[in-house]
């Protein structure tokens, strides 16, 4: 079997959901907010694009953007339906917006985003006093008519960043106090970064408390590196043979290492200098070097911090010939695409031994050299979670849709050429 060496550094582009909160808190804040080192990918272009239709004041995506905001409630009723492309996170973030506004916004997405549950934001914002409208379902199209909302307390059934983010948005916009609980602790991109705003806004586990702001002061942001994205890296330098690997300016964010934890657990040689970072975050190096790997199990207290590295763990324990059980991770299945299921599919599709469970799924240790066409159903992820493991050298792997990347991370495919060999 061919070697698979690796060298150099990686600087993989801007966190999504920090770009995503960056735009959106920039264009309700007051004065001027300068972001750089923003993700340019069609999920973020989906939210930059809603916003314009909202009346912010988005120019293109750049390296360095400066961004003028219109204040707590100052955007504008939209003159056409905001299309969210593919982006949960544009839906769920843009609808606790425009639930405090005084106006009305239908919500389109592409067919993936139209079959995901919008119920889990539709219910704490009717509580709040907005009307949320579905046409089919409880999918897209969406309408939100937005009044002046009331305060709320509200429990959530699973760890959503998204759920969480919409009701902290909602209070933020009607000035009113919210609090929210979570069955386990989400990312807390907007706490750090409208703290970092000036807004009274306290953690306590699970729990989160917002208190009416009068005004945001203008937001000051390098985008740390997507530690999703760097984690198709620290695989692949896990996996190779001979070399090393270094990532740049990752985002270290306790609620979002959980793949780096799990991956040390199985034995990765990985090392980590964090430093603080903009915007509240915390930001490091990453050196990555191959390692054997042990079996894993990962149950549900450590999912919400490596929920989008599941699908690339599967694709890793396959690939080391060990054994993965994941088990309380049922939101797996709303995803971008039922990743359960199609994780499994094609695991099975390349000759490795998978098995779906109703909340997770098991790869059982087997052989180590995969062939065959893989199908990731246009889910971005996946691709690259294939797409690592069809780098390591035996296996012969062919990609469907390979542009399918292009929502969170257009030059993976360039970048994995580039460093291994
Ligand atoms: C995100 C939250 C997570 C994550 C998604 C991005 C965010 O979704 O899977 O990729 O930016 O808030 P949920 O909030 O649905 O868990």
């Amino acid at each position: 079997m061919a070697p698979l060496r690796v060298a150099g550094t990686v600087r993989v582009p801007g966190d999504k959901s920090i770009s995503h909160r960056s735009l959106i808190l920039a264009s309700l804040a007051e004065g001027e907010s300068r972001v750089t080192g923003i993700l340019d990918s069609d999920d973020v272009r989906s939210t930059a694009d809603s916003l314009r239709a909202l009346g912010g004041n988005i120019p293109e995506l750049s390296s360095e953007m400066r961004i003028r905001g219109s204040g707590l409630r100052g955007l504008r009723p939209p003159k056409r339906a905001l299309d969210c492309g593919n982006s949960g996170t544009t839906t769920r973030l843009l609808a606790g917006v425009v639930a405090g506004h005084p106006f009305s916004a239908r919500f389109e997405g592409d067919s993936s985003l139209s079959r995901r549950p919008m119920k889990r934001i539709a219910e704490p914002l009717s509580y709040m006093g907005a009307q949320v409208d579905f046409e089919r379902g409880d999918g897209l199209p969406m309408t939100v008519h937005g009044v002046d909302l009331r305060s709320i307390d509200w429990d959530t059934k699973s760890a959503s960043a998204q759920v969480k983010s919409a009701i902290l948005l909602a209070g933020l916009v009607s000035q009113v106090e919210v609090r929210v609980t979570e069955s386990g602790r989400s990312r807390d991109h907007t706490e750090r970064m409208l703290r970092a705003m000036g807004v009274d806004v306290e953690n306590d586990r699970n729990r989160v408390c917002l208190k009416p702001a009068r005004r945001l002061t203008p937001l000051d942001i390098a985008v740390p590196a997507d530690p999703s994205s760097a984690a198709f890296f620290v695989a692949l330098a896990t996996l190779a043979t001979e070399g090393e690997l270094q990532l740049d300016d990752v985002c270290l964010n306790p609620t979002r290492i959980g793949f780096l934890d799990a991956l040390k657990r199985m034995g990765g040689d990985i090392r980590a200098s964090a430093r603080p970072g903009e915007g509240g975050e915390e930001i490091g190096t990453l050196t990555v070097r191959p390692a054997a790997l042990a079996k894993a199990r990962i149950t549900w207290a450590e999912v919400p911090a490596l929920i989008d590295e599941l699908p690339l763990l599967a694709c890793v324990a396959a690939a080391a010939g060990v054994e993965l059980i994941v088990t309380g991770a049922a939101e797996l299945r709303v995803k971008e695409s039922d990743r359960i299921s199609v994780v499994v599919q094609n695991l099975r599709a390349v000759g490795a031994s998978a098995e779906e469970l109703p909340d997770g799924l098991q790869v059982r240790a087997g052989p180590r050299e995969f062939s065959g066409d893989v199908d990731p159903r246009g889910d971005h992820r996946i691709a690259m979670a294939f797409g690592v493991l069809s780098a390591v050298s035996g296996n012969r792997i062919k990609i469907r849709n390979p542009e399918c990347v292009a929502v969170s991370y257009p030059k993976f495919w360039e970048d994995l050429r580039r460093v291994a060999s």
